[in-house]
């Protein structure tokens, strides 16, 4: 008889490590993975080797009040909603804004920053008004709101030609070399490679073709509910202004 119950504990016992592996099993239970396209300076970008940025630090500073261990992966932007939605990442924030088209494929948390979109061309050459594209080659990151605005733009715009690449240094490295006549990105982006490059200079649009930067979880995820509590704390707390200061934005 004792046998018999020996055995039974035993196989409770087993079945209980079985789940807990489950649990463990692939990422540790309290990590949460993130994916963003790391070369959008200041809010996701590498220095010296690391990830580091707006984004990146309000990452930590979320996952650290909700007692998460962070983990981020680098991947293309066009590819962020797909990682969503497979559960390859368990949110992205990647300066990607809240658009009508999204919304129908993942829930966002509430906004943090309004981009505005701008013109990276070469000192010289200047493109500072919507219309000047007409006839000339512009290049844009793949599956972006400036992407969508361009080809919305382009029976309008006669002789624009547009072309679209997955990095944005490959596209202003373009821009330097006059392979493109500009690279549509965001202000506070151009800004920052217009900095790092001299003969580059940058003209600002009004329009931005979405709303503003948010960050997307797959549609139904709860973590979406506990994000926004933390933002809404940074916000009244002035912690949000503190980090958004700290990356001249
Ligand atoms: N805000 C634009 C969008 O949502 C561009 C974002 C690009 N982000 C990046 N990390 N490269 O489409």
């Amino acid at each position: 008889m004792n046998k018999i119950i020996n055995k039974i504990m035993f196989l409770i016992a087993l079945g209980v490590v079985g789940v807990t592996m489950v649990g463990c099993g692939g990422k540790k239970e309290k990590t949460l993975v993130m994916g963003c396209s790391a070369e959008y300076p200041p809010f996701e970008f590498r220095k010296d080797g690391k990830l580091v940025g707006f984004e990146i630090d309000l990452a930590k500073m979320i996952c650290e009040k909700l007692g998460y261990e962070l983990e981020i992966k680098d991947m293309k932007f066009d590819g962020l909603i797909a990682a969503l939605n497979s559960k390859r990442v368990d949110f992205v924030m990647s300066g990607m804004t809240v658009t009508e088209d999204r919304v129908k494929r993942v829930d966002f948390s509430q906004m943090y920053y309004v981009p505005k979109f701008a013109i990276v061309y070469k000192i010289g050459e200047l493109i500072d008004d919507v219309q000047m594209m007409k006839g000339k080659k512009i290049g844009t990151q793949i599956g972006t709101t400036m992407e969508i605005f361009l080809k919305a733009k382009a029976k309008e715009l006669e002789g624009l030609i547009i072309k679209g690449m997955t990095r944005n240094p490959e596209l202003i490295q373009e821009v330097k070399v006059g392979r493109l006549d500009g690279v549509m990105i965001e202000e506070s982006q151009a800004k920052e490679f217009v900095k790092a490059n001299s003969e580059l200079g940058y003209s600002v649009f009004e329009d931005n073709a979405g709303e503003g930067y948010a960050i997307a979880f797959e549609k139904g995820s709860d973590l979406k509910a506990k994000f926004d509590e933390v933002i809404d704390e940074l916000k009244k707390k002035g912690d949000l202004e503190k980090l958004l200061k700290k990356w001249e934005l």
